[in-house]
């Protein structure tokens, strides 16, 4: 794992101790003071969550969003897709304690290059990683190819506001994208070619939705 990949912070020690406090009050309480609240988040996901569907956790963590989607569903599952180990120890040992392993999957990849079938996926979400990656348009470009035609992303990160600017310049290096606003959120997508475009400004951070198209019916 390297710091291009921006991951080297989620590793190791800091690793186990980052997959523990993703999960605890502290980030309940870090999400309310900076964003949206994660039931915010999580009602978007609901709303675009078809029982039975295949979704993609990319930069799933300890599980933020995989365990509440798993738990919604009584079929289909979740892939988590991580580079972290610790993470997806952490995950996997979460998804057995809530009973839910049966539709949990975890990837160890690049979430720039999955290595999973083309149009396999319903519904790609993502929380807290677009600001690590240092190439945003391959990451989208990726998850555009593995959903089905039809298929929605519901995405989160933080905005490019005065206080998270400050915030990550002194945890992030320069391998990392810098946050986004709304426009530049709005445009990555855009250029992606995806459709449905909607960003929403929550405070510090953004969410974003969107649909790969389907072929138009002749
Ligand atoms: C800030 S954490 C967010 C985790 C989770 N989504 C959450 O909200 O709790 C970012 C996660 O993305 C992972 N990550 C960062 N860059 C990645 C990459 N290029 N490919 C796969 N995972 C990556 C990190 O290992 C870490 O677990």
């Amino acid at each position: 794992m390297t710091a291009r990949d921006g991951t080297t912070e989620w590793t190791g020690r800091r690793g186990r101790l980052g997959a523990l406090l993703m999960v605890s009050p502290i980030r309940r309480l870090e999400e309310s003071l900076l964003g949206c609240s994660g039931m915010k988040l999580l009602r978007h996901v609901f709303s675009s969550l078809r029982d039975g569907a295949t979704v993609l956790d990319a930069g799933c963590g300890s599980g933020y969003l995989s365990l509440p989607i798993a738990a919604k569903l009584s079929f289909g599952k979740v892939i988590g897709v991580d580079l972290s180990d610790e993470m997806l120890a952490a995950l996997g040992r979460r998804a057995r304690a809530k009973a839910v392993d049966d539709r949990v999957q975890t990837l160890k990849a690049p979430v720039s290059s999955t290595g999973l079938e083309e149009g396999s996926v319903d519904l790609v979400v993502s929380n807290n990683l677009l600001h690590e990656l240092q190439d945003t348009a391959a990451a989208l470009a990726e998850w555009k190819r593995v959903l089905k035609p039809g298929g929605r992303m519901v995405l989160s990160d933080f905005r490019s506001t005065r206080l998270v600017r400050f915030i990550m310049s002194r945890e992030h290096g320069e391998e990392a994208s810098n946050p986004m606003d709304v426009e530049d959120m709005a445009s990555l997508l855009e250029q992606a070619g995806l459709e449905k475009v909607e960003v929403i400004p929550c405070r510090h951070k953004l969410l974003a939705l969107a649909e790969k198209p389907s072929p138009r019916a002749l």
